[in-house]
């Protein structure tokens, strides 16, 4: 049975994101979506509110869980018993990202493979940074997000 981490900061889940779990959950036997912290990022959304949205987006996906965890990566990896780290992959922005992430994992754990997924072209321009502008100046954020109407977004 392989078991695979999603990884990521998620502030908040976008469809992109979704996406990216849904294919992982139709190659692996378990996928584990985990929020960890980015120390490079502060979050708008709390660990909870995270929590509750990425839970909103994956119900009805039987082979996917959801959890926050602190520390590195690679331990929680570790913890729950999984050898596949899940990235995506929207831009050469992001190879180089992720290559620095993979350098840093792999050499404190070999053990863990990362595996990579190709955004589709209708996400490759949405992140959770975009998000949080439209919210701030009132834009709505419909086709974005998996769950813009989800009472998180309201704002009054
Ligand atoms: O969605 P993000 O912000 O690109 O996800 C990055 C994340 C949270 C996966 C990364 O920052 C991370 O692995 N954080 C945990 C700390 C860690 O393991 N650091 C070592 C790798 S640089």
């Amino acid at each position: 049975m392989t078991k695979a981490v999603f990884p990521g900061s998620f502030d908040p889940i976008t469809v992109g994101h979704l996406d990216i779990i849904k294919r992982a959950g139709a190659v692996f036997d378990e996928v584990t979506v985990s929020i960890l912290e980015n120390p490079g990022k502060g979050c708008e959304f709390t660990v909870e509110q995270r929590l509750e949205l990425i839970r909103d987006a994956v119900a009805g996906i039987p082979n996917v869980t959801v959890c926050a965890d602190t520390g590195l990566l690679v331990d929680h990896c570790r913890r729950i018993g999984a050898r596949v780290i899940v990235r995506g992959i929207r831009s050469g922005a992001d190879v180089e990202y992720e290559a620095t992430l993979e350098q840093v994992n792999s050499r404190i754990a070999p053990e863990i493979t990362t595996v990579y997924l190709i955004s589709k072209p209708e996400h490759a321009h949405i992140s959770s940074s975009l998000v949080r502008q439209l919210i701030k100046i009132g834009i709505g954020i419909d086709g974005l997000v998996p769950n813009a109407d989800h009472k998180l977004f309201r704002r009054v």
